[in-house]
């Protein structure tokens, strides 16, 4: 089980109506949701192109809910200032994507948001050690950035344990959050692993009752 005994569901507004992002937010939030997933995408870090802080800046008034904005963009640093102002709570930076990753997450800590380390599949835990001290959440991608729907990779399973170690270990206050093709089937093995934050694109906005989505994405098996 993971560290806490909770299971927080962030569904990320990537799979909701671009046109009518408002009241997919009002529904999510309605259906149960405990946070709201940001995708934040350059066309550069990642192939696709998506929101910016004018975007998370519109949604902020419409919700009490946090807002966890991740960034998959090159030079994040460059941009954490205006998503501060926007109102992001949650920020994360990928650790492919930031030479210094220490600096830009202190940079969040000071402008009052948590701050999170966004790993890709293929990077290795071990980039993590000296940087856990300075993070809030470890945000780890269990499919390659970029898109939604795509399918789990199941390795990130034993990953998610190593890096649920290393916290535990070192006995800091950081919390794992996980992103991409988890749904109902692949939620339970990675809480068991250590996961406290399920990011869900498909698997909530692919099912008319999201209330019902959210519920089955916490049932333990
Ligand atoms: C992918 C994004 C995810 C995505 C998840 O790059 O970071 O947040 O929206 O979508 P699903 O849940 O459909 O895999
Ligand atoms: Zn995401």
């Amino acid at each position: 089980m993971n560290r806490t005994g909770q299971v927080r569901v962030a569904p990320s507004m990537l799979s909701a109506d671009f046109s009518a992002l408002g009241a997919a937010l009002a529904a999510v939030e309605e259906a149960g949701a405990d946070l709201i997933h940001l995708d934040v995408m350059d066309g550069h870090f990642v192939p696709n192109i998506t929101i910016g802080p004018l975007v998370v800046k519109a949604l902020r008034p419409l919700t009490r809910l946090p807002l966890d904005c991740h960034l998959m963009i090159s030079e994040p640093q460059r941009y954490i200032e205006a998503f501060l102002r926007a109102g992001a709570d949650m920020i994360s930076v990928h650790v492919e994507a930031e030479q210094h990753l220490q600096r830009a997450l202190a940079m969040i800590r000071d402008g009052g948001a948590k701050a999170g380390i966004a790993i890709n599949p293929a990077t290795s835990a071990d980039t993590l050690a000296e940087a856990l001290v300075y993070c809030d959440y470890v945000l780890v991608m269990t499919v390659n950035p970029g898109f939604g729907g795509q399918k789990f990779l199941q390795p990130s399973v034993e990953k998610v344990r190593r890096i649920a170690g290393m916290i535990r270990e070192r006995n800091l206050d950081v919390a794992i959050e996980v992103d991409g093709g988890i749904d109902r089937n692949t939620a339970p093995a990675i809480v068991e692993a250590g996961a406290e934050i399920l990011v869900a694109g498909t698997a909530v906005f692919g099912q008319s009752d999201r209330s019902e989505a959210i519920t089955q994405l916490k049932r333990r098996s």
